[in-house]
């Protein structure tokens, strides 16, 4: 007998629950983009919002696109792939909020400095809603001080940086990680940033 799928469709977003229905979340190559599945599960089954996912290459080589697409079902991705529309100008004019999830040193530095050499700092640039950097590094990068200024600009520039917290560093296994704090408590933090953006834009 041939095998059956069912699909359970998600529940439908409630404003009142996350003050955002369609969330872009663009990946970077931390090797914490391997728990970025689990968290993207939460944001749909969970929350019931609408997520697709861009990824920078490094991140790519961690974890494929297609996971992402199978997980959110929509095409993930690295490229500004297709010959339709613009992916930057179509996934930036959908969105509603950007979360960068894991954020690595390198793309906290290209934001600070609005470069746009992939899709992702693109994205980043061309981004009308609110942005979320949720950093992801070992100990020694997070104080760097090249690395304290970009987060210190990146914050005068009106994007939240969530503060990252100790962790187990998946690469290494030891607890030189400074990672990403609970799913639950980023959302907990953008739904903030989000009612003050939305505030303060009247
Ligand atoms: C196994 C491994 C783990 C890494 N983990 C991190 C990390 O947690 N945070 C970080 O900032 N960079 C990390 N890097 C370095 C980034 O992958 C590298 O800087 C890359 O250029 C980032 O590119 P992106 O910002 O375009 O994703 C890691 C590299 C490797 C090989």
């Amino acid at each position: 007998m041939a095998a059956r799928t069912v699909t359970i469709p998600p529940p439908a977003a409630d404003p009142g629950v996350f003050p955002a229905r369609r969330v872009l979340v663009a990946a970077c190559g931390s090797a914490d983009v391997l728990t970025l599945p689990q968290s993207i599960l939460v944001l749909r089954h969970a929350l019931g919002l609408d997520v697709r996912v861009v990824l920078t290459p490094a991140a790519a080589r961690f974890v494929p696109a297609r996971s992402f697409s199978l997980l959110t079902g929509h095409p993930a991705l690295v490229d500004e792939e297709g010959d339709g529309e613009v992916p930057h100008l179509a996934l930036t004019g959908w969105a509603d909020l950007v979360l960068v999830l894991p954020a690595t040193a390198n793309t906290l530095a290209k934001a600070a400095l609005g470069i746009a050499d992939n899709l992702v700092g693109t994205c980043l640039l061309a981004a009308a809603a609110p942005v979320v950097l949720v950093p992801s590094m070992n100990q020694a990068m997070w104080e760097r001080p090249a690395v304290r200024r970009n987060v210190a600009r990146l914050r005068e520039d009106g994007y939240l940086v969530v503060e990252p917290v100790p962790v187990l560093a998946l690469s290494t296994g030891t607890r030189a990680g400074r990672g990403m704090p609970p799913i639950e408590v980023v959302l907990e933090q953008a739904a903030a940033h989000l009612r003050a953006a939305g505030a303060s834009r009247g």
